[in-house]
């Protein structure tokens, strides 16, 4: 299996520990070791204590494949499978569900890994654009003109890194339909679920909405603990599962332990957690509503919809990586180019889940005010 470069992640091995300001990052601000046990109930607090460390389960800890389960409507723990991020989960699927004369069809931007790894498993993949001009939204009459007889999976990114861009839940609807129709697989990266700035507008999970469907899932993003490296699939397929699990037999085999106590303590506790993340997120939407509102003109703003990441242009005429590269060499404030993700518009990805967004923001517009006006 040969795998292309992934662009983002070595931009990231690159600057994400030499800068000093992140305002691109994808996830919310961390929870440290101590005010998660905080939020620990008794029976995980004994867990934690008194936990040993040798291998767990393959298939994810039966408690935390539970409370995972919990996330659904229609899940138990048997339809759970945990994996080392949804990075290996993504892994995992295509290589299982993909080979070659398979098609897949995937949504761009995205996510590097989302249609590579398809590639790379020997599918052709066709890309759906997702516009600026439409809001980001996704256009499912492009999705059902791009399936084929041998279409095994239509994949998407609800919501959506890099745009923050959300379906509404008739073109979901419509989508789900395709896919039953087709008998193509929905696969739903939903990494970012539970950050939906208006809750009325969340998606219905795909494992929900379809019994052969996937969602993707990951305590990395919303839940702000990106560092445990816990993911994981849920689906009603459970001949899909097995399969899933036989493949992982290749790559992690089992999860780490600590990093599975630590994450059921924070889903026991995910009313807390997802409160305080939200709260981040929420806070900084208006410092760029009005940043962007300021600056009209230089930078286009297509303002997200959920998740914790925007994907704005800068109209002025500089290019984009000399832009960042410079922001981060004379303020220390890292933002991601476009390019990373294949965009030839001259957009970069900034990130809102952290806390001292404020300050990257001040920087980046002191820089702005010498470099572009
Ligand atoms: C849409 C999407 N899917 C999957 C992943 C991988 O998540 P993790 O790093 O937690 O494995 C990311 C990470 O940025 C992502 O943005």
């Amino acid at each position: 299996m040969r795998l292309p470069e992934f662009t983002l992640e070595r931009f990231f091995a690159r600057w994400e520990f030499a800068a000093e300001l992140l305002l691109c990052a994808s996830d919310v601000e961390g929870l440290s070791v101590r005010d998660l046990l905080d939020l620990a109930d008794e029976d995980s607090r004994h867990r934690w204590d008194d936990l040993r460390l040798g291998y767990t389960e393959s298939a994810g800890d039966p408690a935390l494949r539970a409370e995972i389960a919990r996330l659904y409507e229609h899940a138990q723990a048997d339809d759970v499978l945990v994996f080392a991020g949804a990075e290996e989960a993504v892994f995992a699927l295509n290589n299982v569900l993909l080979g070659s004369g398979d098609h897949a069809v995937v949504v761009r931007p995205a996510y590097q890994s989302l249609a590579e790894v398809a590639r790379a498993a020997g599918a052709e993949v066709a890309r759906v654009e997702l516009r600026p001009a439409d809001g980001w939204r996704l256009d499912t009459a492009e999705v059902g003109a791009a399936l084929r007889p041998n279409t095994r999976l239509i994949l998407v990114n609800e919501p959506h890194n890099p745009t923050g861009s959300l379906s509404d839940r008739a073109t979901f609807d419509r989508l789900v339909g395709l896919a039953a129709e087709s008998g193509a697989r929905l696969v739903v990266d939903e990494v970012y679920r539970f950050l939906e700035f208006d809750p009325a507008d969340r998606l219905p999970a795909g494992a929900d909405a379809l019994e052969t469907a996937v969602s993707i899932g990951v305590m990395s993003k919303s839940f702000g603990l990106a560092g445990l490296r816990i993911g994981w699939i849920a689906t009603r397929d459970r001949g899909l599962l097995t399969r899933l699990a036989a493949f992982k037999d290749y790559t992690t085999i089992c999860n780490s332990a600590p990093s599975e106590v630590l994450a059921l303590i924070a889903l026991r506790a995910r009313d807390r957690v997802l409160a305080r993340n939200r709260g981040i997120v929420l806070g900084n939407l208006p410092l760029l509503d009005e940043f962007f509102s300021r600056w009209a003109g230089v930078f286009e703003w297509v303002r997200p919809r959920g998740g914790s990441i925007g994907f704005p242009r800068l109209v002025a005429d500089v290019p984009i990586d000399r832009f960042a590269e410079g922001l981060v060499r004379e303020t220390g404030v890292l933002l991601l180019p476009g390019t990373v993700f294949a965009d030839t518009s001259n957009r970069f990805r900034i990130g809102f889940g952290r806390t001292n967004m404020s300050a990257a923001l001040e920087r980046l517009e002191t820089y702005a005010e010498r470099t572009l006006r």
